[in-house]
């Protein structure tokens, strides 16, 4: 590799920024991926991708250049430096070009082995390949746009007066009850301790405690949710919310579930569930609004090339307020459909994902909010309406994905959070804390966990959740 007195990459520009240049430049320094390299009579082109944005740079070297002479590995690919000129593109399609002076060839891609050639390539492909394929066009859009999703979440609560907490990601309990956790143990294979089998609680310190040896002297999960810490802490600072990863040992296998997802995680002290609702929509209405705004060339290269009705569908999200129906209307809808569903559905079932395709798809055609859920299929922290089947639930969902958020008003009433704590079997005392705090001036309070990649999916029309993250865990998967 040639060696220059000072590294090629000082002071060099994004070529984001190089192609909104106001005027030529006698110097200016590019560094990026080779997307493509021409050879012509007295002449090369390269186009160059660094992953500021979608667009390349084209770079042009004359043959008598250092440049040219510096070419002879240069392929699809490899990662250079280049020094030249940015003067005005006399081609279509961009305004400005770099001919180069200098060329540094920092790492060659040998085009027998380099899997990214200029093709398209399947997303199953990629998936084998997701060290490289943030390089595509496809996967360099969605992670900038992943990027700017989750920026706009952040400025969307501080604009409202959310503070940001952290809540804990190794937990002694389950929020939502469904014992779908990953156990942290640092006893040796074998000789960790089997969870009792009375389902989600697992243990706590009693005499015999199975877990005396381990790390905390009692059983620990990865978290499925923060709510539960959330909710402590709105209970003294008003208005948080949490954004972190979330772990479910869910063994299925759809595109929409993953191990290991991002979830976030609102709670407003002095709050129903109205104000809940409301908060959903906005949040999720804002937060598309702004990355339409602000990633315009990387939402449209979804729209083109992965679903054309993206645009207008995320026009009518933003443009039209979500329908909203109590869950027995809901299943009053469906059962009127007469559609064919692979589960029927009926009062006290919980909806399936057809169930709410069909509702968001097909009978309101865009974002519906579903309330009032039967207190039988929901967790035991979920405030009891006055007609006592219902709890104060509700789950937004939307067009091509389903479910999107869920959350409820919290059950503030200590004599029946306890009842639903006993009722469901859960060791109430892994919960004294949760309960303290309808001890010790409780207030009404609500909130939701909104899936970061499902927010993704809503916002490029991807259908596998695989392709939202770029590193997916998914059942026998964890390669990367
Ligand atoms: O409906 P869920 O299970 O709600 C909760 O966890 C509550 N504790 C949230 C709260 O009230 N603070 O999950 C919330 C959302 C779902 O609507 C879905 O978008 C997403 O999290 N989600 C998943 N996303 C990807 N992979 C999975 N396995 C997911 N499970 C849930
Ligand atoms: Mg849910």
């Amino acid at each position: 590799m040639p060696r220059l007195s000072e590294p090629l990459f000082a002071g060099r520009t994004a070529v984001k920024d190089a192609l909104a240049a106001t005027g030529p430049c006698n110097s200016i320094t590019v560094c990026g991926w080779v997307r493509t390299r021409r050879d012509a009579k007295g002449l090369s082109f390269l186009e160059l991708n660094d992953g500021s944005c979608l667009a390349n740079i084209q770079v042009i070297i004359d043959e008598g250049t250092p440049a040219h002479s510096a070419l002879e590995l240069v392929n699809t690919g490899a990662a250079v430096a280049v020094r030249g000129a940015l003067v005005e593109s006399p081609g279509k399609g961009q305004k400005w070009e770099v001919r180069a002076a200098e060329l540094l060839l920092y790492g060659a891609a040998d085009p027998e082995s380099f899997p990214l050639q200029k093709k398209r390539h399947s997303d199953e492909f990629l998936r084998s390949i997701a060290h490289l394929r943030p390089r595509t066009n496809k996967f360099g859009a969605m992670f900038r746009i992943r990027s700017e999703t989750a920026f706009a979440v952040h400025e969307y609560f501080r604009e409202k007066g959310f503070f940001h907490v952290h809540t804990p990601i190794l937990t002694g309990s389950d929020a939502e009850g469904a014992g779908e956790m990953f156990r942290v143990t640092t006893l040796p294979l074998g000789g960790a301790p089997v969870a009792p089998s009375s389902g989600a609680s697992g243990a706590s310190q009693t005499a015999e405690n199975p877990f005396e040896e381990d790390f905390f002297g009692r059983e620990c999960n990865l978290t499925v949710s923060g709510q539960l810490e959330a909710e402590n802490m709105a209970l003294a600072l008003g208005k948080v919310y949490t954004f972190g990863p979330t772990f479910r040992a869910e063994n299925s296998n759809t595109p929409r579930h993953c191990a290991e997802f991002w979830m976030i995680e609102p709670e407003m002290a002095f709050a129903d569930l109205r104000a809940n609702m409301d908060l959903a929509e906005d949040l999720t209405r804002t937060v598309v609004s702004r990355v339409l705004e602000r990633c315009p060339q990387d939402v449209d290269l979804f729209n083109r090339f992965v679903d054309t009705g993206l645009l207008n569908r995320l026009d009518t999200l933003i443009k039209e307020p979500f329908a909203r129906i109590p869950y027995a209307e809901a299943v009053e809808i469906l059962q009127k459909s007469g559609r064919n569903f692979e589960f029927p559905a009926f009062f006290g079932t919980d909806l399936q994902t057809e169930h709410e395709r069909y509702l968001a798809e097909e009978h309101f055609g865009k974002p519906v909010i579903v309330y009032d859920y039967p207190k039988g299929i929901k967790a035991f922290y979920m405030r009891l309406n006055d007609d006592e089947k219902t709890v104060a639930a509700m789950d937004v969902l939307v067009p091509r994905i389903g479910e999107l958020v869920g959350g409820s008003q919290r059950e503030e009433r200590l004599a029946m959070l306890e009842a639903r704590v006993r009722e469901l079997g859960h060791d109430m005392s892994l919960y004294w804390w949760y309960l303290d705090l309808r001890r010790f001036g409780s207030a009404p309070h609500a909130g939701f966990g909104l899936g970061f990649e499902r927010l993704l999916m809503l916002l490029t029309g991807v259908t596998n959740i695989r392709d939202v993250i770029p590193f997916p865990r998914t059942p026998k998967n964890l390669e990367f």
